[in-house]
């Protein structure tokens, strides 16, 4: 008999999830209009816009903050040295530099402290990047830069739903991006969400949004196939019955190009459908991740980031720094064999997989190396139900 696995990400579809999908291919862009409004009142905000991808979304922003810059110089972008690899795409693709700092073994994000040592003349912007959908202490970067020409940006990617004290994570500084890729906390297929606090920047924001190419019918109706095999892949059943297929279309290289081009009327329709459950969608991953720190906090051997005070966490994937790997390795095999999957994402942080991005010595960034090496990251998304949280339990508690 063949053990159902459950799939390690991805928001659970329903029928009327495609039925409105289609809908969507036969839509113009006013639909845009309704998924913006549902979207600027869930995240409390008064400008927003869709564009294709997450990375596009963080390439835009970097387009207008270049228009913003009162000095050529500026051409630097900090960033935690433990993140998404491809964040350093739009960063290149508009003519910007990485600058890398490591992260604080507290809270596994970018480190306050270590971010004041790097600022100079050529900041042009920090970004916190709210990691596995862990908030950053984006007001910290909000007090430094108070008095200076740096943009503080959030890359809350990964933490839809993530407030604190009862604001959205994403929406604090006033640049923000979201994503609504496959693996995030909410899925159109693609996509990527930018918000801006100005008022004053929204026609410059529309242009460059307008600016992007859009999609041919033919290109929408394969996305709509596409997102027909995600609702059936992210089923615990079609993904055991499925999964060598299903392998082939997981990301295993680093990718090298990102392309942008506009959100589609398809996508904003199975949003909207979407959004009529998010409350939902949101919950089970908060009420997965507290048991799963109920679960790990006092085990020996295992670290957990701490959470603010005043924060909800919709967490990504729940996150656990293992001391012992060997220990890893048993974890993750003993929860694949009671059918739950595990992921370790990135083995390396940045400056390893890009060596030209340390210029500081052998290792200048070891907590950011630390976590790479030693993370286990469990999945809490809304199909992992109590049963399933109460196998890591006891897998953890045997090994522990
Ligand atoms: C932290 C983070 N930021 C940005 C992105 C880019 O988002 P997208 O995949 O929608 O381009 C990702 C994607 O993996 C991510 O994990």
């Amino acid at each position: 008999m063949t053990l159902i696995k459950m799939p390690p990400a991805g928001t659970p579809y329903r029928f009327s999830d495609l039925f409105f999908a289609k809908l969507g291919l036969f839509q113009g862009e006013e639909v845009f209009d309704e998924f913006t409004t549902i979207l600027k009142h869930y995240f409390q905000v008064d400008h927003l816009a869709l564009v294709n991808s997450g990375t596009t979304a963080n390439f835009v922003i970097y387009n207008v903050l270049k228009e913003l810059r009162r000095n050529k110089k500026q051409n630097e972008v900090i960033l935690p040295a433990y993140t998404a690899p491809s964040l350093l795409l739009p960063i290149e693709a508009a003519q910007l530099k990485p600058v890398l700092v490591d992260i604080d073994p507290d809270t596994f994000n970018l480190s306050v402290e270590k971010v004041q040592e790097k600022l100079s003349e050529k900041t042009l912007a920090i970004m916190p990047v709210h990691m596995f959908g862990l908030p950053c202490e984006v007001e910290a970067f909000l007090t430094m830069t108070a008095k200076t020409d740096i943009f503080v940006l959030e890359d809350g990617a990964s933490a839809l739903g993530t407030t604190i004290n009862n604001r959205h994570i994403g929406t604090i500084a006033p640049f923000g991006f979201y994503s609504l890729n496959r693996g995030k906390n909410v899925s159109t297929l693609a996509g990527g969400i930018i918000t801006w606090q100005d008022t004053g920047l929204t026609e410059l924001f529309r242009k460059h949004v307008a600016a992007l190419p859009t999609l041919s019918q033919r290109a929408k109706w394969l996305m709509f196939l596409r997102f027909c095999g995600l609702s059936l892949a992210v089923r615990p059943f079609p993904y055991t019955v499925l999964n060598p297929f299903i392998a082939k279309f997981k990301y295993t290289t680093l990718h090298t190009h990102f392309d942008t081009f506009q959100y589609t009327p398809m996508q904003a329709e199975l949003g909207i459908n979407l959004w009529k459950r998010i409350d939902l969608l949101d919950r089970k991953r908060v009420e997965n991740g507290k048991r799963l720190i109920e679960i790990f906090q006092n085990q020996f051997g295992f670290h957990i980031p701490n959470i603010p005070i005043g924060a909800r966490v919709a967490f990504n994937q729940f996150p656990v720094i293992v001391d012992d790997l060997e220990k890893r390795s048993q974890i993750i095999r003993q929860l694949s064999s009671e059918g739950i999957e595990t992921s370790t994402l990135y083995d390396h942080p940045l400056h390893h997989i890009f060596p030209e991005l340390n210029t500081e010595g052998p290792d200048p960034y070891p907590i950011a190396t630390h976590l790479a090496e030693h993370l286990l990251l469990i999945p809490p998304h809304a199909q992992i139900n109590a049963r399933i949280i109460t196998k890591v339990q006891k897998v953890i508690e045997n090994l522990g």
